[in-house]
């Protein structure tokens, strides 16, 4: 028998992407499939959804007033994806970026924009849509984190698991705001809510949510600690018992180098080089002596950019190159760009770019990826499937899918990559000298592409831990 699962996130790609949070919304129902459990996505109907979506959608719920004005549930088909789309205009008929307004801040109404999608799922969770009754809720991130609060609200008793993406975002509202979120008065305490004197969307996924889990198994037991929990360890802590690591997978019909699309395909390390050239072309980039090194990353500073800066001079004395494409902080797109300015074996594109992104992993010979924490991170995983060399800070799901290339692994033929310590640049300096290493050593780092290649990074073995905590969860 098939079971069915309501899947509720505020991005899924390929309709609405900002990071991999929307990678993983998109490709999770492909995987349970076969598993036996039957997703539906709901997500917000911003303009890109909306237009997607056409005239095929089908209205199966209405509210003249959800948390300010009308809104509709639609129901319809995009490919494989079976969604349900909040149309909330008041909501989410603007332009521009999913969370953010013309002036670069979050939108002002952001707790009740994510708060109504919540509600909505709790309303699913216990009324249907159109006939379909979900036997389980999974939300993910905070911008799901009410459904089980209001779920309880109601007394009503469907299970609900909630993934952490990311615990830097926790969902803050003003406590004024109660009323309007419709939340409980009496929740607001530190055993429901309440975060340090404000509303918290996540904690209260975290309080009220039957299960959580989170995107690796290290982020799992790294969220336990004051140097990850962002002051939610606590509570992370006290539901220690409630808490699994599951670590993502890829997309590996469209991340796969014999067949991408997108960029010149290839079937082994030696194939890359065409790909090599077309990437350096694009980017303007001299021939170096040593590898070329790709960055695809949001620019924040939870990757470790700024590290990168620093230590960029001694990586290119070292005969390295650089290609970056990335979107973000001012002063790491300002510091990039001058890098970029300064030395013909840099090359950088501020922007979002989804085809330039693949050229990249497929030319590139290395993908560096040192983040200060990183719950999961799917572009090393991208860098190991095209034989592109993942450099990464040994944190959450990163140190738990590349395998550092020492002595020990080298000698046992099981290396994949190269791992540094988290937020240190001398570590990050050594890293990339062991990388243009590794590179001069044409046949030790075929071997070690080699390895990354054949490196599992689907989701089968994902999907079938997913399905048994459903499956506990379900009873
Ligand atoms: P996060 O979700 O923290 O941003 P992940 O590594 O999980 O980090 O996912 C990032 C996703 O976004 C990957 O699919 C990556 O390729 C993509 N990405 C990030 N920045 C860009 C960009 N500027 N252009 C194209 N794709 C990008
Ligand atoms: C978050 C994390 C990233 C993870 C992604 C998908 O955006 O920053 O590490 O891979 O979610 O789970």
């Amino acid at each position: 028998m098939t079971r069915r699962v309501l899947s509720v996130a505020s991005e899924c790609a390929p309709l609405v992407k900002t990071g991999g949070l929307a990678d993983v919304v998109g490709a999770l129902p492909a995987a349970m499939a076969p598993e036996g459990w039957e997703l539906r996505t709901l997500i917000p109907g911003y303009p890109a959804v909306m237009k997607a979506l056409g005239k095929r959608a089908k209205p199966v719920l209405s509210d003249d007033d959800l948390f300010g004005g009308p809104a509709w549930l639609l129901s319809g088909k995009l490919g494989a994806l079976d969604l349900l789309v909040l149309d909330a205009p008041h909501l989410f008929d603007r332009p521009g970026n999913i969370y953010l307004g013309p002036d670069g801040k979050d939108w002002p109404d952001n707790p009740e924009r994510f708060a109504a999608l919540s509600y909505m799922a709790a309303s699913i969770g216990v009324d249907g849509a159109g006939g379909w009754v979900p036997d389980l809720i999974h939300g993910h991130d905070w911008q799901a984190g009410f459904t089980p609060t209001y779920l309880r609200a109601a007394g009503r008793r469907v299970p609900v698991l909630m993934t952490i993406h990311n615990i830097a975002f926790n969902g803050p509202a003003p406590p004024e705001r109660l009323f309007q979120l419709r939340l409980p008065r009496e929740r607001f305490t530190s055993e429901g809510f309440e975060f340090y004197g404000i509303i918290s969307a996540l904690k209260a996924g975290l309080v009220d949510a039957d299960a959580i889990s989170t995107v690796s198994p290290t982020y799992a037991r790294e969220l336990k600690t004051p140097d990850y929990g962002m002051g939610l360890d606590g509570v992370i802590r006290a539901r220690a018992a409630d808490l699994h690591g599951i670590l993502n997978g890829i997309d590996e019909e469209v991340w796969s180098p014999a067949t991408d699309p997108l960029a010149i395909n290839y079937k082994s390390p030696r194939g890359k080089a065409k790909a090599k050239a077309a990437l350096q072309k694009r980017f303007g980039l001299a021939d170096a002596p040593g590898p070329l090194a790709i960055v695809v990353s949001r620019l924040t500073d939870q990757k470790g950019l700024d590290l990168l800066l620093d230590a960029l001079p001694a990586f290119l004395d070292a005969g390295g190159a650089l290609a970056l494409l990335g979107t973000g902080a001012g002063e790491l797109e300002a510091g990039f760009t001058a890098a970029a300015q300064r030395s013909d074996r840099v090359g950088v594109q501020i922007g979002y770019d989804e085809a330039l992104s693949h050229q990249m992993f497929a030319g590139g010979d290395a993908v560096l990826v040192p983040s200060r924490f990183e719950p999961c991170g799917l572009t090393q995983m991208y860098g190991l499937r095209y034989g592109t060399v993942p450099l990464v800070a040994r944190t959450g799901g990163l140190a738990d899918t590349v395998i550092d290339a020492n002595d020990a692994a080298l000698r046992a033929g099981v290396a994949t990559g190269i791992v540094v310590a988290p937020g240190r640049v001398d570590s990050l300096e050594e890293g990339l000298q062991r990388l243009c290493a590794l590179y001069s050593d044409t046949p030790g780092c075929t071997r070690v592409q080699r390895n990354g290649m054949k490196h599992p990074v689907g989701w089968a073995a994902s999907a079938r831990d997913y399905a048994a905590l459903y499956a506990q969860l379900t009873g």
